[in-house]
């Protein structure tokens, strides 16, 4: 049997990662700026995630969640001290499309509506809902296809208030990312994200904050919607939440109530995604993590700003994109290929930092000088 081609790959066999770096099969050494996609969160094979699950895994790996999982409470307590979310309420399960499907779903059960709105170049996910909502149409299958979403422009408060004056009485939810992430890391405007929830309690729709890849402390907060000062009713979480055990999480406000079987899973929230999830919230917490992010994310925007032939730096955090013209498309190639730097991409031509939150200013030096390289290249 071969392998089903779905993602054009670099030619890196990699087998061994410690922190921020990883190497491959030639025993060649690689920054990681990119970190799985966002996943790796507190650093590679990191000592305390390791021992954790270590030791999860010598008493009990797995049980479905019909019998009681105490680490499911201590990892939803956790959660909701370092998020500020203590009244809310956690659903466990996989990945990051999961956690939307539900979040979308719930917010119809809630209050019995179908329509669901986001927006340009958002990213939610591949399964039906998510993917639906997914502004691409190479990833939406003809099955997938409904009159159920209606695509807005991003960061436009006009258009989304024309929107819920014509449908609000329909529209179930609002979903968006706090930084668009596959779509080039857009930052969502605090006045947006304000309107959506205004709109929201006015028409009783629900506020969904997709903190996926945006989430778990990488710009500085916990999650990237908070910098509006409104709360979200449901936020999803994947991603950075297990540092590359597969876990995701669904944080309900308290005034959506649980009915039994509306919501299931047979893997979410096993003992080992649990232990691998503890171990990151006590490693951001512990070392202080989300202003280490908040600080070292500062210290990269403004060496990155003052780099010519760079047409936009966004984002906040330890979540980038450096938007380059198109006579640099090969850069992200060359800081792989020629200074063993892996950093993630967003068509077109926006390279992506996604590294682990403890990546230190040394290291971010490294890949600044390797792009400062690659862009005075072009000149001569
Ligand atoms: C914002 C956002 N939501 C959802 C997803 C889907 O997550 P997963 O690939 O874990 O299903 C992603 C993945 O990139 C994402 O960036």
């Amino acid at each position: 049997m071969k392998l089903f081609d779905v993602y054009p790959i670099n030619d890196v066999t990699i087998v061994k990662a410690k922190g921020s770096y990883v190497w491959d099969i030639n025993g060649e050494q690689y920054l990681d700026l990119y970190g799985g996609h966002a996943v790796i969160s507190i650093g590679h094979t990191h000592p305390h995630w390791v021992k954790r699950i270590e030791e999860q895994l010598e008493k009990i790996a797995f049980y479905s969640n019909s019998v009681r999982i105490p680490l499911q409470q201590q990892l939803a307590e956790k959660l909701g001290k370092i998020s500020g979310k203590d009244d809310y309420q956690l659903f466990l399960c996989n990945s990051g499309a999961e956690a939307n499907e539900n979040a979308l779903k719930l917010a119809s059960f809630h209050n019995g509506r179908k329509k669901v709105i986001a927006f340009s170049k958002a990213f939610h996910g591949r399964t039906s809902l998510a993917v639906s909502a997914t502004d691409n149409k190479n990833y939406v299958a003809p099955v997938n296809e409904t009159d159920n979403v209606i695509f807005l422009p991003f960061n436009d408060e006009q258009a989304l208030e024309d929107c819920f004056e014509e449908n609000g009485n329909e529209i179930s939810s609002v979903i968006v990312e706090g930084i668009q992430g596959v779509g080039g890391i857009n930052v969502a405007d605090e006045d947006f994200l304000k309107k959506i929830r205004e709109l929201c309690d006015k028409y009783k729709a629900v506020y969904i904050a997709d903190s996926v890849q945006c989430g778990c402390g990488r710009s500085g907060k916990f999650f990237s919607h908070d910098f509006a000062g409104v709360n979200a009713d449901i936020y999803t979480m994947a991603k950075g939440m297990g540092n590359g055990f597969p876990v995701a999480g669904v944080i309900i406000a308290p005034h959506i109530k649980p009915k039994h079987f509306q919501l299931g899973t047979t893997f979410g929230g096993n003992h080992l995604a649990c232990a691998a999830a503890i171990a990151v919230l006590e490693e951001i917490k512990s070392k202080d993590l989300m202003n280490q992010a908040k600080a070292t994310g500062d210290y990269i925007i403004d060496q990155l700003r003052q780099i010519p032939n760079i047409l936009e730096v966004r984002g906040r955090g330890l979540m980038i994109g450096i938007q380059l013209s198109e006579e640099f498309a090969h850069v992200k190639k060359n800081l792989l290929y020629k200074h063993q730097v892996f950093t993630g991409e967003a068509k077109p031509n926006v390279i992506r930092l996604l590294p682990a939150l403890n990546l230190t200013i040394a290291e971010a030096d490294i890949f600044l000088e390797a792009l400062r390289s690659e862009l005075a290249a072009v000149l001569v």
